[in-house]
């Protein structure tokens, strides 16, 4: 866990060294004033001495500023060290989210890697720029003072140590309990912001459900989780300062009544029972500190724990030693092919699957919902690794594919598609970076996006809001069709992305794909027959299981499933599942 923060704070070596030491300088050249300042009391004020007053004090305000100065780039050090490790190790998770496989991203929840992006990381710089500041500061502090106060009275100085004995212990008392509260806090802030976010992206669900008070209840819960347990933790916290207070004033008093004694003995001048009391404020406020970072840390370990889990968490999609850069042709071939989605799950998803589908086909897919026409096509693209059997694309198993090759060739539009927030054209420009205008505008004469896209007055210029939430559901797929058309890919997949599209249109890509793209394998997964019937060929889906696959003539003849299907379709209204329970 340590080793990545010291990975990622490397490009920050300096600073990270610079910062104790610039903050060790500020507290020797703080110790040295109460010291000189007995000095001025004693050998200036008490012996009527101006020359050396002015001597003392002129040392004192170089001391003073030498202090002032190092705790300015100590300060300076550690923001920038800290913050440097910040946005190193922002950066490092982010770029190792995106090599997450679907697998990866499903074991995670959105609101999870956004707080450990987010919030985590700032508790982790906070942690670190108080390591580095006070973790060094406040025990130099305290061990030089204690060292000066020994130096002038070591039976006086005797009261600080038992002081700090004493208070380390209370310390260390409040610290422990409220440090148990702070650890609880963070998987909190995963619900509250698992609230909002899926809250805010769906705020128009909420509207249309009238569901407002349900959500605002469940977001008060969750923010009210969190008040609770700060609530707790800080209310541990608040008995430091009495604490501290009352052993600094006991402190104080017993060395003003001992000392006084002294004095009166001549056993101690003046000037250094000032310089004591002085003293007795910096070692119990370092203690004070050191308890603070013991804390700072304590909060950080947690979040540190969350941020090594996402970034050790290994893509177990990954590319081979040797890949290949090119695919021969758009033919698919299911070889007993099973496939889970967990390991633990006790039925398959896919069940020995086999097919082959020659380049250059089109194929239909139907099935009702969950009967895993999804997850069928989602293993051409490698989207997810199969669990047994192999899946071949161009002849060859798609694991020894280049893995940026394969999705370049095997385009996908997925069900659940979104558009980016930009331009139209920049939106298309996602399937291939270097299309041509001419090349968009082609891809969607083909997708049927042209038509509306020429009514905006913008036309390919018409900004898209983020999730292309200000264009229609049927609008938003042809855009995505013609998005996953511009990467000229060998087999082209297309889920259910057409369910928004009327009837007509939906017949209209379907004639230009066949004129336009001939060579490219196509599958559409669809629920409308009418969708599929022209198609080549057509599979069945049912429960995770191939139970039909022939031409529309063939199946009707010798499918149930799809007969029952077609008839209640043709017959106006049903619908697949209706039919394919009962
Ligand atoms: N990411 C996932 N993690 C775990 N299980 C999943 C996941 N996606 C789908 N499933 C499960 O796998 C099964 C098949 O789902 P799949 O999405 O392939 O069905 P589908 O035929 O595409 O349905 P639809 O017509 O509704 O799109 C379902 O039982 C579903 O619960
Ligand atoms: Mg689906």
């Amino acid at each position: 866990m340590i080793r990545i923060l010291l990975r990622e704070v490397k490009e920050y070596k300096k600073a990270s060294v610079a910062t104790p030491l610039f903050m060790i300088l500020e507290v020797l050249m703080e110790m040295m004033i109460p010291f000189l300042m007995a000095s001025i009391i004693d050998d200036g004020v008490n012996a009527g001495d101006i020359g050396h007053i002015y001597k003392v004090g002129g040392v004192m305000v170089a001391a003073a500023s030498i202090g002032l100065l190092a705790g300015i780039a100590g300060g300076r050090y550690g923001a920038k060290a800290s913050a440097g490790l910040a946005k190193n190790l922002r950066e490092t998770m982010f770029n190792h989210i995106q090599t997450f496989s679907f697998a990866n991203i499903d074991k995670y929840s959105t609101a999870g890697l956004v707080t450990r992006l987010t919030t985590d990381v700032t508790n982790v710089q906070n942690a670190y720029q108080m390591t580095l500041r006070m973790f060094t500061r406040a025990p130099a502090s305290l061990l030089c003072a204690m060292v000066m106060a020994f130096r002038i009275n070591g039976r006086l100085s005797s009261v600080y140590l038992a002081a700090v004995v004493i208070l380390g212990i209370l310390l260390a008392v409040i610290m422990s309990h409220a440090t148990r509260y702070f650890q609880q806090a963070f998987p909190k802030y995963d619900d509250m912001n698992a609230s909002v976010q899926e809250n805010v992206s769906a705020i128009r669900v909420v509207k249309a459900y009238v569901r407002e008070e349900q959500e605002t209840v469940k977001f008060r819960k969750a923010s009210e989780n969190i008040y609770r347990i700060f609530m707790k933790a800080e209310g541990n916290l608040v008995y430091n300062a009495p604490l501290m207070q009352l052993t600094v004033y006991s402190c104080i008093l017993l060395i003003s009544w001992m000392g006084a004694k002294m004095i009166v003995a001549s056993e101690l001048t003046t000037g250094e029972l000032m310089s004591l009391l002085a003293y007795c404020m910096n070692i119990l406020m370092s203690l004070m500190m050191l308890s603070m970072v013991f804390v700072m840390i304590s909060m950080s370990m947690a979040s540190i724990r969350r941020i090594s889990e996402v970034l050790r968490e290994s893509s177990d999609i990954e590319n081979p030693k040797e890949p290949v850069y090119e695919v021969a042709d758009g033919s698919i071939e299911f070889r007993h092919v099973d496939f889970v989605y967990r390991k633990d799950s006790e039925s398959p998803v896919l069940k020995d699957i086999n097919l082959k589908i020659r380049s250059g086909e089109v194929i239909g897919i139907i099935g009702g919902t969950g009967s895993a026409k999804t997850s069928l096509v989602n293993l051409i693209s490698r989207l997810y690794d199969v669990t047994g059997g192999a899946v071949c694309v161009g002849g060859r198993n798609v694991r020894e594919y280049d893995m940026e090759t394969l999705r370049n060739q095997v385009s996908v539009v997925l069900q659940n598609n979104v558009l980016f927030s930009g331009t139209i054209l920049d939106n298309l420009r996602w399937g291939n970076r270097e299309a041509t205008e001419e090349e968009c505008r082609e891809a969607c004469r083909q997708a049927c996006a042209d038509e509306f896209i020429q009514r905006f007055p913008e036309g390919y210029e018409t900004y898209i809001e983020q999730g292309g939430s200000n264009v229609s559901g049927g609008q938003r797929q042809r855009l995505c069709i013609a998005r996953a058309l511009l990467k000229k890919p060998k087999i082209l997949i297309l889920d259910d992305s057409t369910s928004a599209v009327d009837t007509a249109t939906d017949a209209k890509i379907r004639k230009a794909f066949r004129e336009e793209i001939p060579d490219t394998t196509k599958l559409i997964i669809a629920q409308r027959i009418g969708s599929v019937k022209d198609a080549d060929r057509i599979i069945v889906m049912d429960e995770g299981c191939v139970d039909g696959f022939g031409t529309h003539e063939e199946l009707l003849r010798e499918n149930a499933i799809y007969r029952e299907v077609y008839e209640s379709q043709t017959n106006g209204g049903g619908d697949f599942d209706e039919k394919a329970g009962d």
